[in-house]
């Protein structure tokens, strides 16, 4: 058989029948295998089509509805889009405890997203920071003419920051345009600016420009949320309130002073926001990468990556939570202005704005990060995943609805959560000597 080659020219000008025709005689996939790109009811091949290039079909992940949450005094159902079993029961769990004391309060900054132009061969650096900055007015006006639209909604270039960075290629001035970007995700309107802006930067500061584009590091677009979880909420068969509030305590303290758990506690907080940014059509990886870098910069102050979170007690021995992290999410633009889930998904949240949206966020990140913390200080994480891997085992197996419960509650019990089991046990029942 010759070798394959992925040099597919003009792919970009095949229909979506074509692509499919190709890909599957490429991969060798069956009629049913190419089946699973169908375009669901209600999605427009087209729309999705304008949306990336080379489409084929789509990746359906469920929606799950995160219940109980309650937000500055509002209520929420969350849409969430993972494929992650748990998430959305936990973060539903842990809104419910959370709500006993009133839900979650949050808050956010102004949307001010950060723009870079990096300025090279520039011999007076720090005299050219100060030509920069006393030509600030100029410069956020000629940023602004960039997007009347923007500043007739408020927003619009409002700072300019500049830096001086050593570098193994020397010297270089970094200039941020800060620019607030209202209900939009900013990427457009920023980077539009800065490109705008980069000639005469260049012109000023005596120099070259190279990079000229956003940072996912948002440090002015910050949301933050806080809960009270109490503590009498929170006893189990096994261990008081307290207990658990001293425990959950300590597994977040190790997040505190070891990258390796950090990561993981930050990992979880992840779970509960990207998949509502995913649901809602935002931008995940700037999310993420906003997080996780946001995640190193604080941890500049103690040496060592910071948990995005932070719990301590109150005078009653409550645990209180609070979130703080970049939360860049738009309501206008990209997907979420034409995605039809994700144009659902933010009808059914009903949130009114781009602040809003990052609240709930930031409340759905610490539902998470404290149901993750509670389930690992106590009965550890594995007991609820593994019920529900033995759920999809059980039908797998062929159990029936009327069946599943019993073959789960058995597989669970003889520590054999495994198909040729379950199938043994769907058999034992039909038989009748079985649970
Ligand atoms: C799994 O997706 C997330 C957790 O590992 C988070 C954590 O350990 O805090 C449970």
């Amino acid at each position: 058989m010759s070798e394959r080659s992925s040099e597919i020219s003009g792919f970009y000008r095949l229909s979506v029948e074509e692509r499919r025709r190709v890909v599957r005689e490429w991969g060798g996939l069956t009629e049913e295998e190419v089946r699973a790109y169908e375009f669901p009811p209600g999605v427009d091949p087209a729309l999705l089509g304008r949306m990336i290039e080379n489409v084929v079909g789509v990746f359906p992940l469920p929606v799950g509805i995160a219940t109980h949450f309650r937000v500055n005094a509002r209520d929420y159902l969350v849409p969430m889009a993972i494929e992650e079993p748990s998430v959305v029961a936990a973060a539903s769990n842990a809104a419910k405890v959370a709500r006993l004391q009133g839900g979650f309060t949050a808050q956010t900054t102004a949307p001010v997203m950060i723009g870079q132009v990096q300025i090279l061969d520039v011999i007076d650096p720090a005299a050219a920071r100060l030509r920069l900055l006393a030509e600030k007015d100029r410069l956020l006006a000629a940023a602004n003419a960039k997007d009347p639209m923007l500043v007739k909604f408020g927003g619009g270039a409002r700072d300019l920051e500049v830096r001086i960075l050593p570098s193994p290629r020397g010297t270089m001035v970094v200039a941020h345009l800060l620019v607030d970007a209202r209900d939009a995700g900013g990427m457009n309107a920023v980077n539009t600016m800065c490109e705008a802006l980069a000639p005469e930067m260049a012109r000023i500061a005596g120099g070259r420009v190279v990079l000229r584009i956003i940072s996912n590091l948002a440090v002015h677009r910050l949301a933050r949320a806080t809960a009270t979880f109490p503590a009498a909420a929170l006893a189990t068969e096994t261990a008081s309130g307290p207990e658990v509030v001293e425990a959950i305590l300590d597994a977040y303290t190790l997040a505190l002073v070891d990258p390796f758990r950090c990561a993981t506690h930050n990992k979880g907080i992840m779970n509960g926001i990207s998949s509502v940014v995913v649901a809602t059509g935002n931008d995940f990886r700037a999310i993420e990468s906003g997080a996780h870098t946001y995640a190193a910069f604080r941890g500049q102050d103690g040496g060592v990556v910071r948990p995005l979170t932070t719990y301590e007690k109150d005078r009653a021995g409550n645990l209180v939570g609070t979130i703080e992290l970049p939360i860049a999410v738009g309501l206008i633009g990209g997907a979420t202005a034409v995605h039809p889930t994700a144009k659902a998904n933010v009808k059914l949240l009903g949130v009114r704005s781009a602040h809003e949206l990052a609240g709930v966020l930031a409340a759905v990140g610490l539902a998470q990060n404290f149901a993750a913390l509670r389930a690992l200080a106590t009965e550890g994480i594995q007991r609820g995943h593994m019920e529900l891997h033995a759920r999809n085992i059980a039908a797998t197996a062929g159990a029936r609805p009327d069946e599943v419960d019993r073959v789960v509650a058995r597989l669970i019990d003889e520590h054999a959560i495994r198909i040729d089991r379950a199938r043994e046990i769907v058999e034992e029942i039909r038989r009748g000597h079985g649970g």
